[in-house]
């Protein structure tokens, strides 16, 4: 049996990356299934759908430019 290789890609800004995972737990153990061959996980508590990035986090880097 071999193991399965799991990837995280830090998107600068932005949300992690994970490929190759069957879940994510959450801090509060909270477990999501990843239905996906690449899922999103938000980093910035913006999101309407966490722990999946839904792209908040770019309104969040604009209102900082108007600054
Ligand atoms: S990182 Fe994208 S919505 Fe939080």
């Amino acid at each position: 049996m071999s193991a399965r290789r799991v990837t995280v890609q830090d998107c600068p800004g932005g949300p992690l990356l994970i490929r190759g995972a069957d879940e994510v737990v959450a801090a509060d153990g909270t477990v999501a299934e990843a239905t996906r061959p690449v899922v999103a996980v938000c980093r910035c508590g913006r999101s309407a759908r966490l722990p999946w990035c839904d792209a908040s986090h770019r309104a969040k880097r604009r209102s900082n430019r108007d600054d």
